[in-house]
């Protein structure tokens, strides 16, 4: 059983907006995935589905074996969601944010304050149980989110871009701590991003989406392989023949077209490739870049060093 599938699920807002153009989505049980996607993807869109806070508008929806147009609320008690925007009473004192959500889900007084302060104190909010929510640092409030979406222990955990606006030394320790609520006790965490480094941090498998649709899906190890490679295709007189340079770090291949194809991985320049080919003895009369949307994608979303070590070719 997967901790959650889409099929064909669709959003338009209005009559104009097509959020979700129908994707499909398998997440494991125990998973660590990213949904990783620039602005406007329709990431956001998908988690309300998900979380039975948007009406879709096509395709259905399961969450550990409940689809949610079936039983909405056994599917819904088994998700803690953390949403992109702060949703709370900012008048209440941190800790009544908590065991007022407890009320809610049933739990009882003493479970519930034992875990209040159990999650309090984990993610550095104890000192702060009296303070009201308003008072708090935009760090704090994502951590009081993070806090309040686990009281209920959910086995889903769906987090929309939780550490948007948070320093790097607060994203490291929440980092931290989503991944061992994974390891240890198997919460599967699914979270929206745009960094890249978040994915790769933390996450093991990722769909990227970008207009409504899922554009490429898997191992986050191994598109991010294919990301940090840039390919260029050359022209040379005999491209059979180059492929048996010793050409390391780069990578050659004959096209059918009779073109040469290079991989060059990131970190390394175009001149140390040319020096390699000429070292060899092959005359390059033409070059460009291969255009491929995931590596596309990919640089609008890498970060600044990125862009730099490609300015510099
Ligand atoms: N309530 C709404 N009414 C109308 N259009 C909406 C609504 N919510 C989202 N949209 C539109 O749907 C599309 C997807 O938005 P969504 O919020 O899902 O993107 P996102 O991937 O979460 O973006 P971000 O990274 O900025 O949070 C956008 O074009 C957005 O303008
Ligand atoms: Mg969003």
């Amino acid at each position: 059983m997967n901790a959650l599938s889409l099929r064909g699920v669709a959003k338009t807002y209005g009559d104009q907006t097509h959020a979700l153009k129908g994707i499909d989505l398998d997440v494991q049980q125990g998973d660590f995935f990213a949904l990783l996607g620039p602005n406007g993807a329709g990431k956001s869109t998908a988690i309300g589905i998900i979380t039975s806070l948007v009406n879709k508008t096509a395709g259905s929806v399961t969450v550990l074996g409940h689809d949610i147009d079936v039983s909405r609320e056994a599917a819904k008690a088994l998700i803690g969601l953390v949403p992109q925007e702060f949703n709370f009473n900012v008048f209440e004192p941190v800790e009544d944010t908590l065991l007022n959500v407890a009320g809610y889900n049933g739990i009882r007084r003493s479970v519930a304050l034992k875990r209040t302060e159990q999650y309090l104190k984990r993610l550095d909010l104890w000192e702060k149980r009296r303070t009201p929510a308003r008072n708090l640092s935009g760090g704090m409030r994502r951590r009081l989110m993070i806090a309040r979406a686990l009281v209920h222990e959910p086995r889903l955990l769906i987090l929309d871009e939780p550490t948007a606006g948070v320093d790097i030394e607060i994203r490291r320790s929440m980092w931290e701590f989503l991944a061992e609520l994974n390891e240890q006790q198997g919460t599967t965490i699914i979270l929206t991003t745009h960094y890249l480094e978040e994915a790769e941090e933390l996450c093991r498998n990722v769909a990227i989406i970008d207009h409504g649709e899922i554009v490429e899906r898997g191992a986050v190890a191994e598109l991010l392989s294919r990301a940090r490679v840039e390919t260029f295709v050359l022209d040379v007189a005999d491209a059979a023949r180059c492929v048996d340079i010793d050409a390391a770090p780069f990578t050659l291949r004959a096209r059918e077209d009779g073109k040469l194809e290079a991989a060059v991985p990131q970190g390394h320049t175009l001149n140390g490739l040319f020096a390699v080919l000429q070292g060899a003895g092959v005359e390059v009369t033409s070059m460009r870049n291969k255009s491929n949307r995931l590596e596309e994608f990919f640089l609008k979303l890498v970060h600044r060093e990125d862009v730099d070590a490609q300015g510099q070719r």
